[in-house]
């Protein structure tokens, strides 16, 4: 029989997005290895490398690649080098217009805290007892992030800025739809935040929330204000189960509760929407202070690729097997420099890579 072809779209991009995309590739070889698949990797230059090279942080070409793939795994985008980009040509520009041309609109950002690193957080150990194991499912396409934005001239003479934020009905319950469906799959409880004592967006999206929480009766939902919602995380983590919010509140709360994962640099992401190609990538970021050196943490790449076997292409023993590899490999001792102790040795990228390998 011969093998199915995978075809994704591979955006190293900026920064660490260099080092711990190539570490990535090779997991999801030894992962899918025996299983009948076989990848076509199409790397493209995106973000800042694209800038560099076509004046433009993601050109159509790209884009058409990306359509053509049945899934795009992306490292980082951005670096200070960008940093005096006008906005519609910062390096970013390039991942939001990968969310929105796709019509991705929601991002699973789960965040699990290993048990090994537990006293690697800042909170207190007896806080996380009982474990750390959420899903964040933030949407992706509406928002302050896509709204009307411009200067004008302003009241006194000067210049004001705006952003607006828009939110239908059908925008909501869709992504609502996504996090009902998860929390069924998990500890079926969620969390929706908002700010509904203030802004217009946030009443319409409480009560699309309830409406369509309505048909899932076995989901236990509460309403959390957003501002309330950073101490809730922090304070007791282990009752969280799925959360959602919308891009913006979605975007803070998920850096705020990757702490509780033990390292930025350990979060993976997925972006789906109605049909593919669908979009992995680590939350952490390029990274620029440790970028070129060799160090970063693979695992928030490397178990993006995982999401990507599980929801691009239904190979959920695979994935599960290279989540269980990272497990094993953390519980073996073995820790990148964002993670060790001081007095800890720590290994490089390729190295990690190497021991999740062996650890399959
Ligand atoms: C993220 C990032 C992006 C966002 C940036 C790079 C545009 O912070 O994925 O959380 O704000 O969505
Ligand atoms: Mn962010």
């Amino acid at each position: 029989m011969t093998d199915r072809v995978l075809k994704v779209a591979v955006l190293a991009g900026d920064g660490i997005g260099q080092e711990v995309i190539p570490e990535t590739l090779k997991v999801l070889e030894a992962a899918t290895r025996g299983r009948g698949v076989r990848f076509e990797w199409r790397e493209c230059l995106v973000g800042g490398a694209s800038i560099d090279a076509h004046g433009l942080p993601l050109t159509d070409e790209v884009l058409e690649t990306c359509r053509r793939s049945d899934a795009i795994l992306l490292g980082a985008a951005g670096g200070p080098k960008w940093d005096d980009q006008p906005l519609a040509l910062r390096p970013e520009k390039a991942v939001l217009s990968i969310r929105k041309t796709f019509g991705l609109f929601a991002n699973l950002r789960p965040i699990w805290l290993p048990e090994c690193l537990r006293h690697r957080t800042p909170l207190r150990p007896d806080l996380l007892e009982g474990g750390v194991d959420m899903l964040i499912v933030r949407e992706l396409n509406f928002g302050l992030y896509f709204g009307e934005r411009g200067r004008r001239p302003g009241p006194e003479g000067d210049i004001e800025a705006y952003d607006t934020c828009v939110y239908s009905e059908k925008a909501v319950e869709q992504v609502a739809r996504v996090a009902f469906d998860a929390a069924g799959r998990r500890r079926k409880r969620l969390m929706s935040l908002d700010k509904s004592n203030v802004l217009e967006t946030s009443r319409l999206w409480r009560e699309v929330v309830i409406r369509v929480g309505a048909d899932y009766p076995d989901i236990e939902l509460r309403h959390q204000l957003i501002d309330s919602a950073t101490m809730v995380v922090v304070q007791r983590p282990t009752e969280l189960d799925v959360i959602l919010a919308n891009n913006e509140f979605g975007d803070i709360i998920s850096d705020e509760a990757s702490v509780l994962g033990g390292s930025l640099g350990m979060i993976p992401s997925a972006a789906i929407g109605p049909r593919p190609p669908f979009f992995y990538e680590p939350i952490s970021g390029s990274a620029p202070d440790i970028a070129g050196q060799g160090i970063a943490n693979p695992i928030g790449a490397i178990l993006s690729g995982a999401l990507m076997l599980r929801y691009s292409f239904e190979m959920e023993e695979a994935a599960a097997a290279i989540e269980q590899a990272v497990r094993r490999a953390l519980e073996a001792g073995h820790r990148t420099r964002d993670i060790a102790d001081r007095n800890e040795k720590s290994i490089g990228t390729q190295e990690m890579t190497r021991r999740i390998i062996e650890a399959l």
